[in-house]
Parts: C-alpha cells; sequence; structure tokens
C-alpha cells in the first residue's frame, strides 16, 4: 500500500509555514533576532514596553514606547475591572487552566484609536489574571492595578504586594523581552493558524495559552525547579541526573528542537540572574546567598547534564534552554514555581498579538494535509493525503 508523494515531516521540523519580519531564530549559530537586533541587545537594556512597541509596529509605522506603556497601565485597570465576571475561571488549580479560562472571557475590542490597542488589552490582562490567580491561591485579595508604573513593576506589585527594587523591575523586563518572541514556536504557530482562520485576537491567544502549558513547550521551569531541588547540592548532579536518564526522564530545561547549541537566552538569564545577584547581595547579605547557591547549583546540574546527555546523544547536541534560567530568575525574584508558564505568557503574549497581526495581513488559511494511514474500503486502490 502507498503512501501517495506526500512527504511527511514529523513535528514540521525544517518545514516553513510563515515569512516573518518579527523575529528569527538561527539553531545553528545560537542567535535570537527580535524585531532586526539580536536578544542580547534588548533583554535587560529595555523594558518590556519598548520590546513590544517594536514587535507591535514590524511592518508599519514606528510606535512610540510612551504610548504602549501607557495604554497597558489603562488596560491593566480595565482587565481588573472584569475580575468579577470571569466566574469561577480563576479557581482552576493550575495556573495555565486559570488564565485560559480567563482570557477566554476577553472580547477583542475593535473602536480603538490605534491598531495595536487590543494587543495591549490581551497582553495587560494576561498579567493582571495571572497576579490575581496567585493571591487567591494564596487566600489573598487582588490587588488594582498601578497604571502610572511601568508593566514590570506593576506585575511584581499586584503579584507579591510590596514595591519592587529597581534591579527586580530589570530583571523581570529582562525576562519578558528574552521570551517576548521566538520564530515559529508551537504557541505561536497555534496563534497564527487560529488567526489563518480569520478569527479573532482572543480566540488565537486563548490556543496559544493551550499550548504553552504543555511541558515540551512552556511549562519546564516549574519542573527545573523541581529537578534542583531533588539535586539539592552540587557534588550530587550527576547522581540524580543519572537515575533521571536511567528511568527515561528527561531533563527538563534541556534541548532544543531548533538550536544545535545553546540557547542565546539562557545567557542572557544567567547574566540578568548574576546581576540581581550581586544588587541583592548588596542589599541583604542572607537574600543574596540564596541567589547565589541557586545559582551555583543550576550551573553544577547545567554541567553535568550537559556532558551526560552528550554521552547519550552524541548527534544531538542537548544543551540548556530558556527554561533552565527561567526558573533561578524567577524564583529569585519571589515568583512562585507554579505560576512560571502563566509569566511566560506573560511575556510572550506580546509576541502572540504581533504574530496574529501578521497572519490577518497575509489573509491565507493554514491547513496543512495529513497521510491516510488507516483502513480502506475495498475499492480503494491507495491510500492518499487528505
Ligand atoms: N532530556 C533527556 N533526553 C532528551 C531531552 C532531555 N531534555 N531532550 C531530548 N532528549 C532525547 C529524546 O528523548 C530523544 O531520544 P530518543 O530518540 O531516545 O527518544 C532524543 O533526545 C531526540 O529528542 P527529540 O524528541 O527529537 O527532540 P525534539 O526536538 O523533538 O524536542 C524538546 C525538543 C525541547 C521537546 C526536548 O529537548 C525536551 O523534551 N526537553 C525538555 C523539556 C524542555 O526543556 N522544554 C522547554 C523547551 S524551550
Amino acid at each position: 500500500m502507498t503512501l501517495g508523494r506526500t512527504e511527511l515531516r514529523s513535528g514540521l521540523e525544517g518545514v516553513a509555514v510563515a515569512e516573518t519580519v518579527l523575529s528569527h531564530v538561527d539553531g545553528a549559530r545560537g542567535r535570537l533576532i527580535v524585531a532586526g537586533h539580536d536578544v542580547e541587545q534588548i533583554a535587560g537594556a529595555r523594558p518590556f514596553e519598548e520590546a513590544a512597541a517594536m514587535l507591535w509596529a514590524t511592518g508599519g509605522e514606528p510606535i512610540d514606547a510612551s504610548a504602549v506603556e501607557a495604554a497597558l497601565g489603562e488596560a491593566r485597570a480595565g482587565a481588573f475591572a472584569l475580575l468579577p465576571s470571569l466566574g469561577a475561571a480563576l479557581e482552576a488549580r493550575d495556573a495555565m487552566d486559570a488564565l485560559r479560562a480567563a482570557v477566554a472571557h476577553l472580547v477583542e475590542t475593535h473602536d480603538t484609536t490605534e491598531r495595536w490597542q487590543p494587543f495591549a488589552h490581551v497582553t495587560a490582562a494576561v498579567s493582571v489574571f495571572a497576579a490575581a490567580w496567585a493571591r487567591r491561591r494564596d487566600g489573598e485579595g487582588a490587588l488594582a492595578p498601578e497604571p502610572s508604573l511601568g508593566h514590570a513593576a506593576d506585575f511584581l506589585r499586584m503579584l507579591r504586594g510590596d514595591t519592587a527594587s529597581p534591579d527586580e523591575v530589570r530583571a523581570l523586563d529582562a525576562y519578558l523581552v528574552t521570551v517576548i518572541d521566538h520564530g515559529l514556536n508551537a504557541s505561536t504557530f497555534a496563534a497564527r493558524v487560529v488567526a489563518s482562520t480569520g478569527s479573532d485576537l482572543v480566540s488565537a491567544v486563548t490556543a496559544a495559552i493551550g499550548a504553552l502549558k504543555g511541558p515540551l513547550h512552556g511549562g519546564a521551569p516549574g519542573p527545573v525547579l523541581d529537578l534542583l531541588d531533588l539535586v539539592a547540592a552540587p557534588e550530587r548532579a550527576r547522581g540524580v541526573l543519572e537515575s533521571e536518564l536511567s528511568a527515561r526522564r528527561r531533563i527538563m530545561g534541556m534541548g532544543h528542537r531548533v538550536y544545535r547549541v545553546r540557547d542565546p537566552r539562557a545567557a542572557v538569564l544567567e547574566g540578568a540572574i548574576e546581576r540581581l545577584r550581586e544588587a541583592t547581595r548588596v542589599e541583604s547579605s542572607a537574600r543574596g546567598s540564596r541567589v547565589a547557591a541557586r545559582l551555583d547549583l543550576a550551573r553544577a546540574v547545567e554541567r553535568e547534564a550537559t556532558t551526560l546527555l552528550a554521552a547519550r546523544y552524541p548527534n544531538r547536541a542537548l544543551r540548556a534552554n530558556v527554561e533552565f534560567y527561567t526558573a533561578v530568575l524567577l524564583e529569585a525574584l519571589g515568583v512562585p514555581r507554579e505560576l512560571f508558564s502563566a509569566i511566560f505568557a506573560s511575556g510572550r503574549v506580546a509576541g502572540w498579538a504581533a504574530h496574529v497581526d501578521e497572519e490577518r495581513r497575509k489573509g491565507r488559511l493554514i491547513r496543512p494535509t495529513s497521510i491516510y494511514v488507516g483502513a480502506v474500503p475495498a475499492d480503494m486502490g491507495s491510500r492518499s493525503a487528505s
């Protein structure tokens, strides 16, 4: 029985389905270009609002970052006002389930003065809902946003209830910018597929949240922290990792579909933690030592994991990915691990919105094909693509 002439590309690896001006992942050289800049140039140097403004402008008129900052502030207040109407959405045990349900309550607005304002609405809503979920889980009420603050500063305030230091704000900004966009990753692809049908932004973002939830995509940083807890001390790293691999469990935070070298975002986040460690050491030596110990442990685990995976998969180059140091950075910022994927969504949503915009301009339905390998009626000679 023939399979026809359609070639099957497992996992769509290496298949291009869109042209984009938003970001480019160079897996061989370990470079990530976001809106024309190397990620290292912008993450840690520019606030989230500025990166969002660059993405939302690509292909059109430049957008003033201060306009995005103001729109996000206003949109956070708007999302906060919606909390009472979300029903049981934020009661879900899993933060991503809660986020998906809460975001699904939104309705895309079309009566805005700027094309990108709906992007700000959904971007702001994700962070407000994520913070509200975490506070509710801890038995606390949601905190109203402070629209005059920057997005990262207000996010930390809504989450923790205190005023974050400038170093902490800078570290969260670095994180949000690092994850803002990354080529045609699974959640962005999901968003683009939905957008290609002519559906709305909220539906596309809801689908993207569902895709990001999976442990092979955005669900890894929580388990990375679980692994670090299990290892507990650098000298135990090799033994623990060997038994994880013997049990055929994947080492979370290691490996990537596209990168054949270390994910450049791992280095950006490692640098951001290094800066935070220095700042917290000055501010409180106990906290500084905690961050330092965690960073040392993570580095030891990364070293051993790289060596063990290289021996096991000599042709695959499984190195640290973005999620490895995400775990350490977010922990240092006092973010609970159950919220890590939702914080990832808080950054990536700006990229999803830009991709939805780009896909809409193209206006062609994404509809790949499959190879039928099931039973066929007796009178059919061969299986065919559908
Ligand atoms: N730990 C252990 N083994 C791993 C691994 C990891 N982190 N990543 C890949 N492998 C193994 C696979 O089990 C597979 O082995 P097999 O052929 O014996 O089944 C082999 O390496 C090839 O992996 P493959 O599944 O083809 O890689 P992929 O390109 O489909 O997957 C990831 C990429 C990211 C899904 C994968 O590396 C992974 O699961 N990493 C851990 C989860 C993670 O960190 N996700 C966040 C991504 S940003």
